[in-house]
This record gives C-alpha cells, structure tokens and sequence, in this order.
C-alpha cells in the first residue's frame, strides 16, 4: 500500500521506534496519529509530522476506544497500524533470597505488551474491515512488534519473553482471519535497537551485547531501520503472516 493520503496510527509514537516509524510515515505522506501514555512525546512527534497526538493507555480498554473515536475524528479511520508501545522490565522468578518473584510486573508486561498489542487490533481492524478497498482488494496493514526474547529469552526475561512470545503466537491467527477483509498482519522482532529503552544498559555490557551481533557487531540498531522496515512492509502486498527478525543475526545467550 501506497501510505500517501492515508491515515495511519503508532502507538507508542511518542518514543523511539514508533517516533522514527511515524516520521517516516509522514514523509512519505500519510496522515499520522500518534499513540502514546507520555503526552510530551506524543505531543513532540506530531508537531513534527504534521500529526496529531492522541492519549492513549494501550492496556485500558476504555483509553484505547476513546484514543481510536478521537483518531478516527482527527485523521479518519486508519489503514495503518503500528504498534510499538511496551515495556521491558526483568524479574528473576525465584529472588536471590529465595523468596518467589512478585506477580505484579508479569501482569503489567503481558497487560501493556500482549493485551495491549490485542486491544489496538481489535478497534483497528474492525475499522479497516469497513473501509473501501485499494488496488488487489487491500484494505489495512497491521505491524506489531514482539522482540527475539520471544525465541530466546534471557534469564530475569520471563514476562518480557512471555509477552512477545503472546505478540508472536496470535499474528498467524489474525492474518488468517483478517485475509478475508484484504487486512494483512506482519510481525517484526527486533534485536538490539538504540532507542531510550536501550539507554539504560550500561556502556562495558553494550560492547558485549554488539559483539553477539554476526554482522554489523560494532553498534546497535537504529530506530530508523526498524521503520524502513516497517514501511516496506506496509508497501509490500505479499508480506503477511510472518515475523522478521531485524537483529543483525544475534542470538541472544541465556544471560
Ligand atoms: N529498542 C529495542 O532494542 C527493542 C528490541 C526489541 C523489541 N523492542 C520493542 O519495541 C517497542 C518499542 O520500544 P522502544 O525501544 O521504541 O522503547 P521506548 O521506550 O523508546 O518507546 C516505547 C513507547 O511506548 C510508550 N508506552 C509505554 N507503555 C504504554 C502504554 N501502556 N500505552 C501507550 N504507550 C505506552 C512509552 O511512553 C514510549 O513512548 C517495544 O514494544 C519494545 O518492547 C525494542
């Protein structure tokens, strides 16, 4: 799909990859609603796309219906979706001292991830299911991004890979369903991307973390290849129902 004229939500726009991707989508001409909690964000990237800044708790189901009416009111019903709101925090299941692992932060990660992710699939496919069609009967495209902690989760990783592992198991079941309406579903896994949520690891780990790239092996990821990525995506009709790794073929080691 050609994104010019058409509107396209990033939830998660206010930061890192879902900014750089609602960047690229509005240089390439569509109309851009950016999804986020962080309303400084939100408000930052849409003023520089020409966008909108909606507010939205991907993990509240009454934030997201009210974050999809106003978008739906601002840019029109959405062919494009983009989601790349989440957290990545780590517990050990069995602490240090023995004692088990609080149950809170794996409810929160598969809340805003997992359940989250869902939640903005639901609205935004019900809404592109209704819209006209495009040229080979295309009518939306919907990105979700789950991580290769899906696949090799590291030690202390148990929500964050449970989370993306869920992001990666419900994209083949959606694009099957969604392929009646023309809707394709795709999946990207990231490695390691420099983002504010790779800000935290600590400049000695870095190199180490580069060093398990095979190839590039001297930095990390940046934003704007993960939304080349996505972008492709979206123009390419024949992609659906697969997950891409965008990891300069890292394999992540147990810790
Ligand atoms: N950066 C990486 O190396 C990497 C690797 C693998 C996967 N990912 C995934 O990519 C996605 C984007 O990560 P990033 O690196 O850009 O992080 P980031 O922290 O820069 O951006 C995430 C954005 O999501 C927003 N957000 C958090 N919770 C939200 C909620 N409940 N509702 C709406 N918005 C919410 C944040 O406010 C922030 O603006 C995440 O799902 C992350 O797990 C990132």
């Amino acid at each position: 799909m050609d994104v010019k004229g058409h509107s396209a939500i990033v939830t998660g726009g206010g930061s890192g990859l879902g900014e750089a991707t609602a960047k690229l989508l509005a240089r390439k001409g569509a109309k851009v609603a950016v999804f986020d909690v962080n309303m400084t964000g939100a408000e930052r990237v849409a003023k520089e796309t020409g966008g909108v800044a909606i507010e939205c708790n991907v993990a509240d189901i009454a934030s997201t219906e009210k974050a999809f009416e106003a978008s739906r009111k601002a840019v029109g019903p959405a062919r494009v979706l983009i989601n790349c709101a989440g957290i990545g925090a780590g517990e050990l299941l069995v602490k240090k001292d023995g004692s088990p692992s609080g149950a809170e932060l794996f409810q929160k990660t598969v809340a805003v991830n997992l359940f989250g992710t869902f939640n903005c699939m639901r609205i935004g496919a019900a809404d592109m299911s209704k819209l006209p069609p495009l040229a080979d009967e295309e009518r939306g495209v919907i990105v979700n991004t789950a991580s290769v902690a899906a696949f090799e989760g590291q030690i202390g990783q148990i929500a964050y890979s449970a989370s993306k592992g869920g992001i990666v198991g419900l994209g083949l079941p959606a694009a099957r369903e969604l392929g009646r309406y023309g809707i394709r579903v795709m999946t990207i896994a990231p490695g390691y991307i420099q983002t504010p949520l790779l800000d935290q690891v600590p400049e000695n780990f870095r190199t180490a973390l580069f060093a398990s790239q095979v190839f590039p092996n001297k930095r990390f990821g940046k934003a704007d290849e993960y939304a080349a990525l996505a972008l492709s995506i979206v123009e390419n009709p024949m992609l659906n129902a697969s997950v891409i790794r965008l990891d300069a073929g890292t394999r992540m080691p147990p810790k």
